[in-house]
């Protein structure tokens, strides 16, 4: 009875519904370079384009896909565009965090209502396969979230894009959807952004990590974790914390020129194939010493996986009161010290890693030494 009367209020209050990420588009330097690198290193297939060929002037757009993972990479084709402006500020990072919704307008009204930024009124687009509504509103830095009604529509992406294949041979590594997305945000800024989502999208606070968590030597920062109803999306939000020297979050902010996304976590059912395949293809990722491993018997207890393997593979493991979780995080895939990616299997368990923190931020802070930073 009380279970059905907490479902019934949980119904009622979530005003913003959402089906999960429809894509992650990011603006770049050199968008055709940049996909070649998601082809060929992650395995991801090229699935749409817009550009000059199909009657787009201004810029060039890649859609790429691997499971319920699409990334869109967008370059501008002349100094004078937004988007150019943007590279030039921030490098490549991510500008749009897209939600895929049942309906683009009532999520627009419903978020702008409570006080979030319009970025884009709901517009409808269509072509021969059908038509979508799309919508945005901003969020930290420059970020947008654009919310996707696809439901009416059959297309390779979105209308204006062209279905595409081409010769490259494209080995899919394994990623199956994004299990969580992460901001850096301005020190001091982290409860309003948390309150944002809580107030402006109806997300409710799932964890806190503070410095008695994750603080080390050196480096601190603090962190919160969003989601929406149906858990289908997670943010977790970080500011910076005060330690003895540069926290990696005041690094990002200051090589992003803001706040920004920090990293996208990908999950996959086999992490030991999906990690030993992306190092074959030359991706780099963290490396924890190996006295990591001399205590991770005693702090996770028994697990499927064979030891050994997760040791050679650098592959960190965690347990909560669901389960327990495989992890690993790769260096910044671009020049400037910002966005990196997480690759993740979950056995069970829900949360995100914190007894691995500690490890985690000393091999951030050795990368950060080695680049001045620290
Ligand atoms: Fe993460």
């Amino acid at each position: 009875m009380e279970n059905d009367l907490l479902e019934a209020e949980t119904l009622v209050s979530d005003f913003l519904p959402l089906n999960g990420t429809d894509h992650i588009e990011f603006w770049v330097g050199n968008a055709k370079q940049s996909a070649y690198y998601y082809q060929q290193a992650w395995g991801y297939k090229l699935v749409a384009y817009a550009g000059p060929e199909t009657g787009v002037r201004d810029r060039a757009s890649y859609v790429l896909q691997q499971n319920k993972v699409r990334l869109v990479l967008t370059t501008a084709l002349s100094p004078e565009h937004e988007i150019s402006q943007h590279v030039l500020l921030h490098g490549d990072g991510v500008k749009f965090l897209s939600i895929w919704v049942d309906d683009a307008r009532k999520s627009f009204e419903e978020t702008v209502k409570r006080g979030a930024t319009a970025v884009q009124e709901p517009t409808e687009f269509s072509d021969a396969d059908g038509k979508v509504v799309i919508s945005a509103i901003k969020t930290y830095g420059d970020t947008v979230h654009r919310f996707v009604e696809r439901k009416e529509y059959n297309g390779a992406f979105l209308p204006g894009y062209k279905a595409v294949t081409n010769a490259m041979e494209v080995r899919p590594v394994g990623l199956k959807h994004v299990d969580h997305c992460v901001g850096n945000v301005e020190l001091g800024r982290m409860n309003e952004w948390v309150e944002f989502y809580e107030r402006v999208m109806g997300f409710q606070l799932l964890v806190t990590f503070d410095d008695s968590d994750i603080s080390t030597e050196y480096s601190a920062l603090m962190s919160k974790v969003v989601s929406n109803g149906n858990g289908f999306i997670k943010f977790p939000i970080n500011e910076p914390a005060e330690g003895k020297k540069k926290s990696q979050i005041e690094e990002y902010l200051d090589f992003y020129r803001g706040a920004g996304v920090q990293h996208i976590a990908i999950e996959t059912d086999n992490i030991i194939e999906t990690v030993s395949e992306l190092r074959r293809r030359g991706i780099e990722f963290l490396y924890v010493p190996e006295v990591y491993y001399e205590e991770v018997p005693a702090r996770v207890g028994t697990i499927e996986e064979d030891m050994e393997a997760l040791k050679k593979l650098n592959i960190l493991i965690d347990r909560d009161e669901d389960g327990y979780l495989l992890q690993i995080f790769t260096k910044p895939v671009e020049d400037r010290p910002t966005l990196f990616y997480e690759i993740i299997q979950r056995k069970g368990a829900r949360s995100f890693g914190k007894g691995n923190f500690k490890a985690l931020f000393e091999s951030i802070e050795r990368e950060q030494e080695l680049r001045g930073n620290l």
